[in-house]
């Protein structure tokens, strides 16, 4: 049989070219290197089997049904699949995919990593400081930051990225690690003597606190005002997984209150914009303890050219008869 495939966005050649190399695949590329508009994406699933998507492509009930009853495959070309719709593809039969990776996972811990240095050593507002000439003379209170040496860390989910990240900090640095997920996770414990707490005993006690959970109806939200509240005031939120797992308007009141010490965003509730709402003043991009970056915690060659290889590979399985490597369940 053959498979007609829409792939919504210029990616890396390496998965496009594996997909190139098989006869019974006919490739539709999205020729632009930008968000799909709405309406082309809609035109242009029409009739397709497969449809490789971007992490900003909504994948709903609307797109299945222009995409017609033969559309058997959504290769999601991220780790998160909470753009598409699951329980609809599943009613349909649908097949769905991501790209997991231990490559991927290394570089979104070395994210985090760099975002908590970021804001404990205050790299971007000292770079800030010494670009605009302030740097007059050398002062025992100049710009005082925070050290990670035998801190704790507390970590929201232990998938691969957040064990990634606790090895780092605790191998490298001496931290004290605690960490809460839907169940205990008795390697990490023997490996960095990580303990289990509920949510608000880790909020409670960690000075560094990294969001690794998914989104899901359950972490929507997950830390808000109630959150904010038990954080120590010395305290710092990192989150590298999905925005809405912040509720960002808690957020930035509880940076204003000074609830906690700052913040390390890869990831928007209302992603791209930062803010929610536009006309609020309650802008985090206005504050100094506080870094921003434009959901790159992934962004690097090697990792954008393997998450294309897998979600080549996925493809290519289904197209063989075989299960994907990387099927949603
Ligand atoms: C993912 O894969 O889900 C990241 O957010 C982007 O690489």
């Amino acid at each position: 049989m053959k498979y007609s495939a829409f792939v919504t966005r210029i990616i890396p050649d390496e998965g496009i070219n594996l997909l190139k190399k098989n006869k019974n695949i006919e490739l539709d590329l999205y020729e632009h290197d930008q968000v799909i508009p709405r309406k082309e994406l809609l035109k242009r699933v029409k009739g397709k089997h497969i449809i490789l998507s971007i992490l900003t492509d909504k994948i709903d009930k609307e797109v299945f049904d222009a995409a017609g009853p033969q559309l058997k495959m959504i290769a999601n070309y991220a780790v998160g699949f909470d753009n598409i719709d699951l329980v609809e593809a599943k009613k349909r039969g649908i097949t769905v995919t991501n790209t997991p990776s231990e490559m991927i996972s290394e570089s979104v811990a070395e994210h985090t990593i760099a975002l908590m240095f970021a804001l404990a050593k205050r790299i971007v507002e000292t770079d800030k400081f010494t670009r605009a000439g302030k740097y007059k003379a050398w002062g025992p209170q100049l710009l005082l930051g925070t050290d990670l040496f035998k801190k704790t860390i507390g970590i929201i989910g232990t998938g691969r990225i957040g064990t990634g990240v606790v090895h780092r900090l605790h191998d490298g640095f001496g931290m004290k690690v605690v960490y809460n997920d839907v169940k205990k996770n008795p390697q990490l414990e023997q490996e960095t003597g990580a303990k289990f707490r509920s949510l608000t005993q880790l909020l409670k006690e960690s000075d560094f606190v990294s969001i690794h959970v998914p989104l899901l109806p359950s972490t929507k939200h997950l830390i808000s005002t109630k959150e904010f509240a038990l954080m120590k005031p010395t305290a710092f939120i990192i989150n590298t997984a999905r925005g809405p797992i912040i509720d960002e308007k808690a957020l930035c009141k509880a940076l204003l209150k000074k609830q906690i010490a700052g913040a390390g965003l890869d990831v928007y509730e209302c992603e791209p914009l930062i803010d929610c709402d536009p006309n609020d003043n309650l802008e985090l991009r206005k504050m100094d303890n506080v870094v921003l970056t434009p959901h790159t915690a992934s962004a690097t060659l090697t990792t954008r050219q393997e998450m294309s290889k897998i979600a080549a590979k996925n493809i290519l399985a289904f197209v063989g008869g075989k299960r994907p490597p990387n099927r949603i369940e």
